[in-house]
């Protein structure tokens, strides 16, 4: 689906914004203006629909992307021989035989209980490039990198970054051969639904399947991840992402097409990674997206709510289509310290749990709904569960995913240092000091 034959409609004064680098979809054209005092009538042609196919998201959305130089997939990629050389052991003693004694001891150290699973991780956004192929939709992402300032490092964008979508055998090989047993990799929502919604692309699917089909040939265990922030760029220019819950029904069909496709080969499957930072990324930039009347402070909640709904509903449907499936979302975070013995302080250290892993955790794993702290702030603008959603979210997960992050220098140097894209490199570790 090079060119996809399904197209969205928007109203005609939307692509005028977006010829102006000023896009939005659908705005609400007002029927009057006034001008010097005089009514004037908006002329009806003027909210004409108007359709986009997918090149012409990239083209008025977007902008130009880059391409890289190896350009083939599925059939044609070679793994070259020096990639296939057998898994180092796991401990090399730096010292002669017998003659350090004390570090021979720490060998205990070095390994693994022997169910323990060792992985590595990927984010399709982060590692794939290929942003325009084979009939991908943009996702939010390509928005804000190729379009505002500085919202990447030095205006980096995800066009090429370490090519895996290219070079995903090679990549495979190598993670084999390093002894790991695990590739915990995100698929991207909008190569499987370039719209985030309607015609599924058979090309993302193949692509996929090639993955998961070449982690099994080295015995690597393919883990998958639905969401990793990439929201689909039609999704969020039409209801705004997940400040809508119709992104509920459309989470829980594009994960319908995953389980369905991918399902008889990846039992281990994540709904959305680390919500606790893309819904702190509410609300986007101004200027880039569709406009929302949500106060900033609210939005991140409003994510949150619908988080909590697409995924447990995403989690029964797994469960019933996938028997041996074991289906979690994943949190992050950090430990929370207090700084003084103070009472305030021990309190403080609560409402940041609460407020991070609790805004997920307590309904997921302990009661369906809200921890207190988020429902006294929650309550004044989101509405209740009801007892079915409770009922749908309580014990929505088979474990508990945690991806934990430990800093011991001061944010603001951090935050200086360049993005680093890689598939073995846990990818929130800039977006959260952002
Ligand atoms: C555009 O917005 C109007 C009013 O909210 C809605 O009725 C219509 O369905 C929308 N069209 C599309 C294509 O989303
Ligand atoms: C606005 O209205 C005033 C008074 O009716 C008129 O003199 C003026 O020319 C109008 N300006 C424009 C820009 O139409
Ligand atoms: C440490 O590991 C080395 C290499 O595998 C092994 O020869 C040695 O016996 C180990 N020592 C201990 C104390 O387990
Ligand atoms: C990013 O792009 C903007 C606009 O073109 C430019 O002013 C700015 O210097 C760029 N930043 C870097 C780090 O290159
Ligand atoms: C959206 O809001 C920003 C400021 O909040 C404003 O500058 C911009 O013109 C608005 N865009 C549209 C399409 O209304
Ligand atoms: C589930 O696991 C059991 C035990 O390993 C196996 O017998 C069964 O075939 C599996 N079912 C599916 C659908 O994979
Ligand atoms: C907190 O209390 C413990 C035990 O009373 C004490 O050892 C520690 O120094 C106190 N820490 C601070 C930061 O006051």
């Amino acid at each position: 689906m090079a060119r996809s034959s399904v197209l969205l409609c928007v109203a005609a004064a939307a692509a005028v914004q977006a010829l102006n680098k000023r896009q939005s979809f659908n705005q609400s054209i007002p029927p009057t203006i006034t001008l010097n005092g005089s009514t004037i009538e908006n002329p009806t042609a003027y909210a004409t629909p108007f359709v986009l196919n997918v090149e012409d998201m990239w083209d008025l959305l977007v902008g130009p992307v880059a391409s890289a130089v190896t350009t083939t997939t599925v059939q044609a990629t070679p793994v070259p021989s020096s990639s296939l050389i057998p898994p180092p052991p796991l401990y090399y003693s730096p010292f002669p035989s017998g003659a350090q004694y004390p570090m021979e001891v720490k060998n205990e150290s070095w390994s693994f209980p022997k169910d323990f699973w060792w992985g590595v991780a990927g984010a399709a956004w982060q590692v794939e490039g290929a942003v325009k192929a084979d009939g991908r939709g943009p996702s939010v992402w390509d928005v804000l990198a190729h379009r505002v300032t500085d919202f990447e490092y030095g205006n980096g964008t995800a066009d090429i970054t370490d090519n895996h979508y290219y070079l995903y055998k090679e990549d495979i090989a190598r993670i084999a051969a390093l002894g790991v047993k695990a590739y915990s990799f995100s698929i991207s929502w909008s190569r499987i639904m370039p719209f985030g919604r309607g015609p599924v692309n058979q090309l993302a699917i193949d692509h996929y399947n090639d993955v998961i089909n070449t982690c099994l040939e080295y015995n690597v265990i393919p883990m998958a991840t639905l969401y990793h922030w990439d929201t689909p760029l039609a999704l969020q220019d039409t209801y705004g992402g997940w400040l809508s819950e119709n992104i509920v029904n459309d989470f829980v069909a594009y994960a319908k097409v995953c389980y369905a496709a991918f399902g008889d080969r990846v039992d281990h499957w994540f709904t959305v990674n680390e919500p606790s930072v893309f819904c702190s990324q509410y609300p986007l930039p101004a200027m880039y997206f569709k406009n929302f009347t949500i106060p900033n402070i609210q939005q991140p909640f409003y994510c949150g709510q619908h988080v909590l709904l697409a995924h447990s509903q995403a989690y029964r449907l797994g469960k019933s289509m996938m028997a041996n499936s074991t289906i979690a979302w994943k949190a992050n975070g950090g430990y929370k310290i207090p700084l003084t013995n103070s009472s305030e302080d021990a309190e403080a250290v609560q409402r940041a749990w609460d407020f991070t892993e609790g805004w997920w955790s307590d309904p997921i794993y302990l009661t369906g709904d809200y921890n207190a702290a988020v429902k006294a702030f929650v309550s004044t603008f989101l509405r209740p569960f009801t007892a079915g959603e409770k009922a749908a979210i309580l014990g929505s997960a088979d474990i508990y995913a945690h991806d934990a992050y430990t800093y011991v220098t001061p944010l603001r140097s951090l935050a200086k240092e360049p993005p680093r894209a890689s598939a073995s490199v846990p990818s929130a570790t800039l977006s959260e000091l952002d």
